[in-house]
C-alpha cells in the first residue's frame, strides 16, 4: 500500500479525459483501488477519482459518512469503474463543494438531486442503481474529474467561493 501524491488544479492530468479500464479485476487495478483508498483515508475527503493520483483512467472511489448519507447508514467505501451517470429528472440543488486537488477552498455548485448509476465494481460485477442528494452530488463531482472537469468551472456565484479557514470564521448562506 502507498499514500498517493494528489495532483492539484493546474497539473494537465486534471484536465485530461480519462480513458475506460479494460479489464477491473487487473492486479495493477486492484493495486491502484488499494492505493487510492489508503491516500483517501489519509486525506479526509470523500471521494478520489484516479486523474487525482496521476492515472488517467476512468474510475473513483467514494464514502458517505452516515450523517450525511441522507438514510442515517454509513455508506461504506467503494470502487466504481467506468461509471455512467444518467440525471433523473431536471431537478438541480446548489450545495457546497471542496476539492482535494483544490486544496483549502469550498464554493457552491448546482448538481442534479436524482441521478441513475451504472458503473462495474471492483469485481468486475455490474451496478446499476439510483442516488440522491448528497451522495448523488459526491458522485457527479467524482465523474466530472474522469471528464477533465474541476468544480470551481461549475461555481455559478463567486461570492460563496473562498477559503475554508475564513467561511468557517463567517458562515454564510448558498446563494
Ligand atoms: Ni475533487
Amino acid at each position: 500500500m502507498a499514500i498517493l501524491k494528489i495532483a492539484r488544479m493546474g497539473h494537465p492530468v486534471l484536465r485530461a479525459v480519462a480513458a475506460p479500464v479494460a479489464d477491473p479485476t487487473a492486479p495493477e487495478i486492484q493495486q491502484l483501488i488499494r492505493d487510492m483508498t489508503e491516500t483517501l483515508a489519509d486525506s479526509g475527503g470523500v471521494g478520489l477519482a484516479a486523474t487525482q493520483v496521476h492515472v488517467p483512467l476512468r474510475l473513483l472511489i467514494f464514502h458517505v459518512p452516515a450523517s450525511r448519507s441522507g438514510t442515517g447508514a454509513d455508506m461504506p467505501l467503494r470502487a466504481l469503474i467506468n461509471p455512467v451517470l444518467t440525471p433523473i429528472g431536471e431537478e438541480q440543488v446548489t450545495g457546497w463543494e471542496g476539492c482535494l486537488s483544490v486544496p483549502g477552498l469550498r464554493g457552491t455548485v448546482p448538481r442534479y438531486t436524482k441521478i441513475r448509476l451504472t458503473a462495474l465494481d471492483a469485481e468486475g460485477a455490474a451496478i446499476d442503481e439510483i442516488l440522491e442528494g448528497f451522495p448523488a452530488r459526491v458522485l457527479q463531482h467524482e465523474a466530472d474529474h474522469l471528464d477533465g472537469r474541476l468544480y470551481p468551472s461549475r461555481v455559478e456565484n463567486f461570492s460563496s467561493f473562498g477559503y475554508n479557514e475564513e467561511l468557517d470564521r463567517y458562515p454564510m448562506d448558498i446563494i
